[in-house]
C-alpha cells in the first residue's frame, strides 16, 4: 500500500497527470455537488458554512471522536460507557442523516422484498405492515419511536389516515422531518419532537397514544426493558406496540470469531451499546409489563433478502466513496467526509455478512399490547 501511494505521489508531479487528476476531481466534485444540491433543492447549501447536520469544522473532529471510542474498546462494541450517553448516537446520526438521505432515501430501515418488487415498494410495504399490526387508523394517535427524518411516519399516515408524533434525539432531523411533512402536505396529521425516546414519560404524559411503533432504532436504546417500560406508561391501555428490532439470531454462536466480529462491526458501525437476542428482547417486553402477541423473524419473508439492497448499492457507494475524497481533497467538502463514508461503508460490509450468515435480523417484528387492567 506505502508503495502504492508513493508511487501516486511521483506520477502527481507530473504536470500531464496532474492536470488530468485536477480536471477528475474537478468533475467528479461537480458531479457530487449538484447531486447534492438537487438533493437538498437548495444549491448553495453547500456554501452555507453547514454540511446539514453538522458545522464544518466539527465533521472531522467528530468522525475521530466516533472511531476513538471504539479503538479505545478493542472491537468489543461500545462497552457500558454508552449505556448513559445518548448524546454519542445523536453525534452519530449529525454525521450520517445527510448520506442515508443521500443513499438510501427518506426511511432509515431495511425491507423484506419480494422478487419483481421495488426496493421503494418494499420499504412502503415494510412501514404499513407495522402500521396494521397496531390497527392505525383515522382518529387514533401513534408514537413512531426514533423516527429518523420521518420516512416512515409520511408513508403511514398517508396509509392509514392516523396521526402520528415522531420522537427522535437528533435535532436536525427534527427539522428535516418538519419540512419534509410540510411539503407532503402532511403537517396536520404529524408532530415531531425532538428528545430521548429513554424519558418518553417526561416528554409525553401517561395513557396518551392508541399505538405505537419502532422501525430500526430500539437497538439504540440503552436498555430494552427500560425503554419498553417507557413506551408502557404512555400507552392507553389495550393499546398495541410493535418494534421491527435488531437481533441476533439463533445461528448466532458465540464461540465462532466470524459471528462475534461480525456482529461486533455491526455495533460498531451503527452506534449501538450491543445486539440483543430474541430471547433477551421478548424477555424486556414482559418485564416492562406487556403481554406479548406474536413475534416472528420478517427477514425469512420475501424472495429477496434484505442485504440485497446493500449489494446492489454497492458500486455506487465505492463511486460516492471516491467522490467524497475527490472533494475532500479540493476542500469542497469539509475533513473527515470521508471518514464518516468509509465508517458507513464497514457498517454496510458487517450488516451483509450478518444477513448472508442468518446470524443478525434487522427486522424481528414483536407486537406486544398493554393490558386492560
Ligand atoms: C436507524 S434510524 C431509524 C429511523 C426511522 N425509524 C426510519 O426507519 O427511518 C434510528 C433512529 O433512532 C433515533 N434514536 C436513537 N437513539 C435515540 C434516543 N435515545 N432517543 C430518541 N431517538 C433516538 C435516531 O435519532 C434515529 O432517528
Amino acid at each position: 500500500m506505502t508503495a502504492v501511494l508513493g508511487d501516486l505521489s511521483v506520477r502527481l508531479e507530473n504536470p500531464t497527470v496532474k492536470w488530468v487528476a485536477a480536471g477528475a476531481a474537478a468533475t467528479g466534485g461537480l458531479y457530487l455537488a449538484v447531486k447534492y444540491s438537487w438533493f437538498r433543492k437548495n444549491p448553495f447549501y453547500v456554501f452555507s458554512g453547514k454540511t446539514g447536520a453538522m458545522a464544518k469544522d466539527l465533521v472531522d473532529s467528530g468522525i475521530n471522536s466516533y472511531n476513538k471510542f471504539f479503538d479505545q474498546e478493542d472491537g468489543k462494541g461500545v462497552g457500558d460507557r454508552i449505556l448513559s450517553t445518548p448524546e454519542f448516537v445523536n453525534k452519530f446520526y449529525s454525521l450520517i442523516t445527510d448520506f442515508y438521505e443521500y443513499g438510501w432515501g427518506e426511511s432509515f430501515h431495511f425491507a423484506a422484498r419480494e422478487v419483481g418488487e421495488s426496493f421503494e415498494a418494499s420499504i412502503i410495504r415494510q412501514e404499513t405492515a407495522i402500521a396494521e399490526t397496531i390497527g392505525l387508523k383515522p382518529g387514533m394517535k401513534a408514537l413512531d419511536i426514533g423516527c429518523g427524518v420521518g420516512g416512515p411516519m409520511r408513508n403511514i399516515v398517508k396509509a392509514t389516515g392516523g396521526h402520528v408524533t415522531g420522537i427522535t434525539i437528533n435535532e436536525y432531523q427534527v427539522g428535516r422531518c418538519k419540512k419534509l411533512n410540510k411539503e407532503a402536505g402532511l403537517a396536520d396529521l404529524t408532530e415531531i419532537v425532538q428528545g430521548n425516546f429513554m424519558d418518553l414519560s417526561k416528554v409525553f404524559k401517561a395513557n396518551t397514544f392508541d399505538g405505537a411503533y419502532a422501525i430500526e432504532a430500539a437497538c439504540h436504546a440503552s436498555n430494552t426493558a427500560a425503554l419498553y417500560k417507557e413506551v408502557f406508561q404512555v400507552l392507553k391501555p389495550g393499546a398495541l406496540f410493535s418494534s421491527y428490532e435488531w437481533l441476533r439470531t439463533s445461528k448466532y454462536d458465540k464461540n465462532n470469531k466470524i459471528h462475534v466480529d461480525v456482529v461486533d462491526g455491526i455495533a460498531e458501525g451503527n452506534a449501538l451499546p450491543e445486539v440483543r437476542t430474541i430471547e433477551e428482547c421478548i424477555a424486556a417486553a414482559k418485564e416492562a409489563g406487556f403481554e406479548v402477541q406474536y413475534t416472528f423473524d420478517r427477514a425469512t419473508t420475501g424472495g429477496v433478502p434484505w442485504q440485497a439492497a446493500m449489494k446492489s448499492a454497492r458500486r455506487a457507494a465505492y463511486l460516492t466513496h471516491i467522490l467524497t475524497g475527490v472533494l475532500e481533497f479540493i476542500r469542497f467538502a469539509p475533513k473527515g467526509t470521508q471518514a464518516v463514508h468509509t465508517m458507513l461503508l464497514k457498517a454496510a460490509v458487517n450488516l451483509e455478512k450478518g444477513g448472508d450468515l442468518g446470524i443478525f435480523s434487522p427486522m424481528y417484528l414483536i407486537v406486544m399490547r398493554k393490558p386492560t387492567a
